[in-house]
């Protein structure tokens, strides 16, 4: 059986699995989709064990992303602007990267939350690697403007740098974040996975935007909570993760499972 697993560390709590067993059952595709745990200083080793072995792929996960770009042979162009990937795939003896996680945000805001990024206002928080992986797909949907407002300022500026030529993205400090009545403010600091509290910018969203935590799951609890506290719509990062993996499982595949299904069933772990 053709063999997957999503490789991190800690990785163990992972939804993967669980998953791509329910695309698996829907389409009909026989895989076999675990989770590997590699040693911090030990994912290349990992890796080459791993693909020696006979799988097929893998989606690389936190702290991985980087290190999943530079052990790659090839990479898809989405995967280098992004500078880090989410999914490797074993084809004619070579590991191709790719990065599914932009496509998997923009169809979850698009499909499932019914938000239309074509000519929004939105706000990005964090500037680190889960933010840079995202930029360029939210960009492709011509928002009006995006800024990216971290706690480093400078960290925001050489984020931006990199993208100005997609788009309107500007940077700005996350202590004094413009007030231009944002649509959509999107939780990409690793605050919700380290427990930490991120205060919303209230003064700077519009009345009816939406707060959105790339998080999931309890992580993001209290950044969604402290939202609608605030009377914004809000939701968790579960939806992203989904379609991140539809996408996963139609580049292995050939075939794109639907994810409705599976964000019903994993509906009650939603922040
Ligand atoms: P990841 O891959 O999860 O993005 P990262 O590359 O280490 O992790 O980036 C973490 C991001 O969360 C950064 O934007 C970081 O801000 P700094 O660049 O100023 O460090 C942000 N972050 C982490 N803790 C934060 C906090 N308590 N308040 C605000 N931003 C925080």
């Amino acid at each position: 059986m053709d063999r997957y697993a999503v490789v991190g560390h800690p990785v163990s709590h992972s939804l993967s699995p669980r998953i791509h067993a329910i695309f698996a059952r829907a389409t009909g595709e026989a895989l076999e989709y675990s989770v590997l745990e590699a040693p911090l200083d030990g994912f290349d080793s990992a890796m080459r064990e791993f693909f020696a072995s006979g799988a097929r792929g893998a989606n690389v996960t936190l702290p991985f992303k980087v290190e999943g770009l530079a052990f790659a042979h090839s990479a898809s162009e989405r995967a280098k602007i992004a500078g880090a990937a989410n999914f490797l795939a074993a084809r004619d003896g070579r590991i191709e990267a790719d990065n599914t996680d932009g496509a998997g945000l923009v169809a979850d805001l698009e499909r499932n939350a019914r938000f239309s990024i074509r000519g929004r206002r939105i706000l990005m928080m964090g500037a680190g690697g889960a933010a840079r992986g995202v930029v360029a797909p939210l960009l492709a949907q011509a928002p009006a403007l995006l800024v990216v407002a971290n706690r480093t300022p400078d960290r925001a500026r050489e984020l931006v740098g990199r993208f100005e030529s997609l788009g309107p993205v500007r940077a700005a400090d996350l202590a004094s974040v413009p007030r231009e009545g944002f649509d959509l403010v999107l939780n990409a600091t690793s605050t919700s996975v380290h427990g930490e509290a991120l205060a919303l910018p209230r003064e700077a969203l519009s009345r009816n935007a939406l707060a959105y935590d790339m998080a999931y799951g309890k992580s993001a609890q209290a950044f969604v909570a402290a939202a609608r506290a605030s009377g914004f719509r809000a939701c968790d990062g579960l939806g992203m993760l989904v379609e991140q993996a539809a996408e996963s499982f139609e580049l292995w595949r050939g075939r794109r499972p639907a994810t409705a299904p599976v964000l019903e069933e994993l509906g009650p772990l939603r922040a």
